[in-house]
């Protein structure tokens, strides 16, 4: 038997050629499109509750809607959606939104994070594909509230990109945020949005970015028409959302008119689901489900 991790994928239609895999006992190879000529291609990454929650208002430090979601961390499943998780940071670049960077004081975006198991492979497999070491990683935050000595920083070779407007470089600066390559448009407009990421490309060479989170950041991405598909998680914790204040919740992929692609868990006993939607309507998939329909 394999891997008892490994999730085993239903699947639905081609996503596209398959990118390889770090190690085919544990992941399986998954397909992506060429990103569109202008722009990356963009997948989000989340995991939910049973009931759609992403994230509520944290009372305090204590309190991690995050780990409330994904229950029992001993669990296989939890194991799968951590690997899962850091198999598509060996995809391209990464992205976060700067309140989440402010949430999670000690995140990094690559394959291997601090707490993690040693994960040489995943770098190996970056690299093998002409990719830098660790994934650019790049914070959204139109005020430019990102706190100096976060790690997404500080960590040497990790190379930030903060896309920010106006009034958010000058708060960069009065923060003393010098080292961090930066893009200035005025975010708030799709049309801004959507320069910034044919910046990354032109400038940075971000082909492939996972976006994974939060829900504020992949919804003005969606508004723009950045996003062309999402990998979610949904496990079988259920959330009292009246327990809660401020409560996101996902998107509603099927009244988005999205695509589930292909769909899997583990085998024999997994209970979370691990989906794939893609969006319709955007300049690269549209291109794509044309060139191959
Ligand atoms: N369940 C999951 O998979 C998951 C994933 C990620 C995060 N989370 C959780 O979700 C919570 C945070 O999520 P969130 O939705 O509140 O915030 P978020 O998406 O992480 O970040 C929002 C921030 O992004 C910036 N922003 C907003 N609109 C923008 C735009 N159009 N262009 C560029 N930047 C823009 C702003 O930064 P400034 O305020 O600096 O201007 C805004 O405060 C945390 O608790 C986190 O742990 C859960």
């Amino acid at each position: 038997m394999g891997d008892p991790t490994r999730i085993q994928w239903t699947r639905f239609r081609s996503a596209g050629p398959e990118i390889g895999t770090p190690d085919p006992e544990r992941w399986a190879s998954l397909g992506f499109p060429s990103p569109p000529p202008e722009r990356p291609w963009i997948f989000g990454v989340v995991v939910t509750s049973a009931n759609g929650v992403v994230a509520w208002r944290r009372r305090d430090g204590r309190d991690d809607p995050v780990r409330a979601i994904l229950g029992d961390a001993t669990r296989l499943d939890r194991i799968a959606d951590r690997r899962l998780m850091r198999y598509l940071r060996t995809i391209g670049d990464v992205g976060i939104g700067a309140q989440t960077v402010r949430e999670q004081p000690t995140l990094i975006l690559t394959p291997q994070e601090p707490a993690d198991e040693r994960a040489p492979e995943l770098y190996a497999f970056r690299v093998a594909r002409g990719l830098p070491h660790h994934p650019r990683n790049i914070i959204y935050s139109v005020y430019g509230r990102v706190p100096p000595e976060h790690p997404m920083l500080t960590t040497p070779g990790l190379s930030p990109i903060i896309v920010t407007t106006p009034a958010g470089r000058a708060e960069l600066a009065r923060r003393g945020i010098r080292d961090a390559a930066v893009i200035v448009e005025t975010l708030l407009e799709p049309a801004g949005l959507q320069r910034a990421h044919a910046r990354l490309r032109t400038e940075h060479g971000v082909r492939y970015l996972a976006c994974e989170g939060g829900q504020t950041v992949l919804t003005a991405l969606r508004a723009a028409r950045l996003l062309d598909e999402m990998f979610v998680t949904t496990t079988d914790v259920v959330v009292d959302r009246a327990a809660h204040e401020g409560v996101l919740v996902t998107f509603d992929f099927m009244a988005e008119g999205a695509t589930l692609v292909t769909e899997g868990r583990l085998e024999p006993s997994g209970v979370y689901t691990f989906k794939r939607w893609r969006f319709g309507g955007t300049a690269g998939s549209t291109r794509w489900w044309r060139s191959r329909e």
